[in-house]
């Protein structure tokens, strides 16, 4: 899977970027804030119709703009595909493919594969458990549609729980209401844990052979946690239920589930080093590479933000001996310093074009 055309009109800081490639890596140079990750955002929003770091759609617009475009050209299984996703002044997403309108976000995922290794990942160990539970659903999602179609519905049945608990206002509860909701989330909890526990004992043997290669000499595991481990969803509705009216809120499900992250069977984010913490978490996101390459058979765009100023050398020479070897795939890199990217990318690849910021026009077709 490989971009050949990048365009980007009133996206972030960038009012106008059209970039041609024929290279399997891209360089993005240039110093900070002058829109480095922007532009790999910008191809992890072709591949997602969403930006990595930012939730809110419209604020992907230039400041001051109305409307926003990113357009790609792409070679997915050999053959050529156009992705364009357009937002005007309604703040509507439109997305396209191939000059055909997809009437449901949800049908462009899993087309375009892509691994984001950037110095945020630290939050995958720190923050709370959404961005955990975000980690395991954007990969099953790549591969499993019922999967996905199932999240978005629970996210929908769930919503309208809520609303119906934060309703009540101390009247009592209407049985029949409950138990159609229930009776709703029931079964998209029990396939749901399914799905997500028997992805993570295989996900966990790709995670600890990738430890160990990137030098960890303790034993990392990722456990998942759920509330529906050995437990009924019907039983766990049922002694939840006076605790829900207090909360105004459905607070057993799911939407709960976390990973923990060992190292020697200790917490990682209690008593891991912060060399730890890093090889630990290259380790996830290079396992993630190597999963959906394995499952779909097409070798993910990797972007690589910023990566080899902020881990040392032989972790990133490392890093790239892996994702260099064995089939390359395409490579999206942000530096401050092209001759950094030049010493880490040499000797792999001779095809690698780069680009330093701020943008002008003439650099598309300029190769190094
Ligand atoms: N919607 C937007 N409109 C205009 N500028 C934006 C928008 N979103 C982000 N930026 C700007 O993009 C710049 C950061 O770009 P970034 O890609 O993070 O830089 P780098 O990676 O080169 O350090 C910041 O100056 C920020 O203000
Ligand atoms: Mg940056």
């Amino acid at each position: 899977m490989e971009i050949s055309n990048l365009k980007l009109y009133n996206f972030k800081n960038h009012h106008l970027v059209d970039l041609k490639i024929d290279s399997k890596v891209i360089a993005i140079t240039g110093e900070n804030g002058s829109g480095k990750t922007n532009i790999l955002d910008a191809v992890y929003y072709i591949a997602n119709t969403k930006s990595y770091f930012i939730h809110h759609d419209s604020l992907v617009i230039t400041d001051g703009q109305k409307e926003c475009s990113v357009h790609g050209k792409l070679i997915i299984d050999n053959e050529d595909t156009e992705i364009g996703i357009s937002m005007g002044e309604s703040k509507k997403k439109v997305i396209k493919k191939n000059g055909k309108t997809y009437s449901k976000l949800v049908d462009h995922v899993g087309l375009i594969q892509t691994v984001f290794i950037t110095p945020y990942d630290i939050e995958l160990v720190f923050d709370g458990s959404e961005i955990r539970r975000r980690f395991i659903d954007y990969t099953i999602s790549q591969l499993d549609k019922n999967y996905l179609y199932d999240l978005v519905e629970y996210r929908k049945v769930i919503d309208q729980r809520n609303a119906y608990l934060k309703s009540l206002d101390g009247n009592k509860l209407d049985d029949f209401l409950i138990e159609s909701l229930n009776n709703k989330l029931i079964p998209l909890n029990e396939r749901i844990f399914k799905v997500r526990a028997e992805f993570m004992l295989e996900f966990n043997d790709f995670f600890d052979k990738y430890h160990k290669v990137l030098g960890a000499k303790e034993t990392g595991k990722i456990i998942y946690e759920s509330q529906l481990e050995g437990q009924d969803y019907f039983n766990l509705l049922k002694i939840n239920e006076q605790k829900d009216i207090l909360a105004c809120r459905t607070t057993a499900g799911i939407h709960k589930d976390d990973l923990i992250f060992n190292i020697d069977d200790k917490q990682l984010r209690k008593f891991g080093s912060q060399g730890q913490i890093k090889t630990f978490v290259i380790a996830l996101k290079l396992s993630q590479f190597f999963y959906l390459k394995k499952k779909t058979n097409r070798i993910p765009l990797l972007l690589l933000d910023d990566i080899f100023e902020k881990i040392d050398e032989s972790r990133s020479m490392k890093l790239m001996e892996l994702v260099c070897s064995d089939g390359f795939g395409q490579i999206w890199v942000s530096d401050t310093s092209s001759n950094r990217v030049k010493k880490h990318f040499s000797p792999f690849t001779k095809s690698c074009k780069y680009i330093s910021l701020p943008y002008s026009a003439e650099q598309s077709n300029h190769q190094v």
